[in-house]
């Protein structure tokens, strides 16, 4: 071990049963490996995310968590003497003077207790928004003519507005599209526009828009060198599963996209925590699940490191389980056949020595024990040890309203986040079109100008007004040429970086 390495906790007894104080790491360098959170509620798990996301933040490596209960946000402030977490501390031989806060960041989809988070149609994608919506296979196939025919003219789509002009566009030139992109039926253009009109009403709304996050912000080291910890707020979110599921897979799928490729550095550039990961991979689709555990496991080589924090490591489907090699298991219930059943197939996944049963022991262990196996810097999985969890040195709980509403006035990031901006888009244009169009036929009645950007006439003099789109999205995307705007995995856009 090294000092790189993360102080996970300690086992009270080692491999022959001897007794005495073990210290138990995560390898830093292995952190990238992704790992898994898992115990019934109450057992632990809040705990150990901020006892883990604070170790990366002193090793120097951002981070980024939802706070679905609103009981972490203390990772901002000094934590306190406490006759518990005194005594681990101790054990570890660790000092009981230096209670300290990580540098911390927060944010909130809707704008009350931290900066909004916000990503635009276009970048998220015709795959993600219909998991979104809950479209079906046909209509899904309806979205993706809506966002091809958008991407091709250059159409901005940023809001929720310039979808829903976007759709009534395509739904009133399905004649002429059908031809370039596939048939549009009215009746799927029907149903996407009323799911379209419940996502209006909900938190997505308010995730639509601009200013845009940009990565870079989540990946910041303060002057001391320690990690920031981005704290998402998501105590109301999560009642909006779909809502909060979404985020969160567009966040990987952004990071996955847009951040360089680097193999395996000595510490993660990032470290993400899925906390409730069981909505992610609720009513989502096999194919989409297939996406995702694509993308979990490339997403290792851009140095991003993935935890999921849920109940039952049963809630996470195989494929993915596969992929989390750092696992702190705390403690399940087994009363039901069911639920004894989780446990034996929760313990199969470690390799264990004789000197305990892992069964028993998940059924036994207290709050704040687990089980945790590593990956070792040879690339192989550390014996499962039965251990007692670090605490935190920040305070364990949730930070005072005045706490919070201090660090969001000192943030740099208020004035580039909290106001909206409603720029020309989508629904401007088509407006726009629409008005020189009823002008044009009032005029000269010309003939009928093609909706999307057909090849352009010889010795035309004037630019077609899709050429004028498009000429305005490549600017609005940093000069790139007219080229078709490229889609990853889960539907985000490629920023080319
Ligand atoms: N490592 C630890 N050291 C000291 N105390 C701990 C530790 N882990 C948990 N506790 C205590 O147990 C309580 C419950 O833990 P925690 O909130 O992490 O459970 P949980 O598994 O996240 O529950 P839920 O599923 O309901 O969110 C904490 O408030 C804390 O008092
Ligand atoms: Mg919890």
């Amino acid at each position: 071990m090294t000092d790189k390495d993360v102080l996970l906790g300690y086992a009270t007894q080692d491999k022959s049963g001897r007794s005495g104080v073990y210290p138990v790491h995560l390898n830093l360098k292995r952190a990238n490996r992704h790992g898994l959170i898992a115990g019934a509620t109450g057992t632990g798990k809040t705990v150990t995310l901020q006892a883990l996301a604070e170790s990366f933040s002193q090793q120097g490596v951002p981070v980024f968590l939802a706070d679905v209960k609103g009981d972490i946000s203390g990772i901002s402030q000094p934590g306190k003497s406490h006759p518990k977490v005194n005594e681990r501390l101790q054990a570890l031989g660790q000092p009981l003077d230096q209670w300290r806060g990580c540098p911390t960041v927060f944010w909130d989809l809707y704008g009350k207790q931290g900066h909004p988070i916000r990503a635009t149609i276009s970048d998220m994608g015709p795959v993600l928004l219909s998991r979104l919506m809950g479209l079906n296979e046909t209509q899904e196939g309806v979205l993706n003519i809506a966002f091809a025919v958008a991407d091709d003219n250059g159409l901005l789509l940023l809001d929720l507005k310039d979808l829903r002009a976007m759709l009534q566009h395509v739904a009133s030139t399905a004649a002429e599209l059908g031809s370039l992109y596939g048939n549009v039926s009215k009746s799927s253009v029907g149903a996407i526009q009323r799911r379209l009109l419940m996502l209006e009403r909900s938190g997505a709304k308010k995730f639509f828009g601009e200013p845009m996050l940009e990565l870079d912000d989540l990946i910041q080291v303060d002057d001391s060198g320690f990690g920031f910890v981005n704290v998402l707020v998501a105590n109301k979110l999560v009642q909006e599963p779909d809502v909060y599921s979404t985020l969160l897979l567009w966040l990987m799928s952004e990071l996955f996209e847009n951040l360089p490729e680097i193999g395996d550095p000595e510490k993660p550039k990032l470290v993400v925590f899925f906390d409730e990961a069981h909505l992610m991979f609720k009513n989502t689709p096999q194919a989409l699940i297939d996406k995702i555990e694509q993308v979990v496991r490339l997403i290792r080589s851009k140095g991003v490191g993935v935890y999921f924090i849920t109940q039952s490591p049963g809630d996470i489907p195989d494929s993915v389980l596969a992929q989390l090699a750092n696992r702190v298991q705390h403690a399940l219930r087994a009363f039901t056949p069911k639920e004894q059943k989780v446990v034996r197939s929760a313990a199969q996944t470690f390799r264990s020595d004789k000197s305990f049963s892992v069964q028993d022991a998940i059924s036994e262990m207290g709050v704040g024990e687990a089980l945790i196996s590593t990956l070792m810097a040879n690339g192989a999985p550390s014996m499962v040890k039965r251990s007692l969890v670090k605490p935190p040195v920040s305070r364990i709980g949730a930070a005072k309203r005045a706490e919070v509403r201090e660090i969001l006035l000192q943030s740099p990031f208020a004035q580039k986040y909290d106001t909206a901006i409603d720029r020309e888009s989508a629904f401007e244009k088509l407006a726009q079109r629409a008005a020189t169009a009823a002008k044009a036929a009032a005029a000269e009645k010309p003939p009928r100008k093609r909706a999307h950007a057909a090849p352009k006439p010889r010795g035309r003099p004037r630019q077609s007004i899709a050429e004028t789109f498009v000429k305005s999205v490549v600017r609005s995307l940093g000069g790139r040429t007219g080229r078709a705007l490229v889609r990853g995995i889960l539907g985000s856009l490629f920023k080319g970086r």
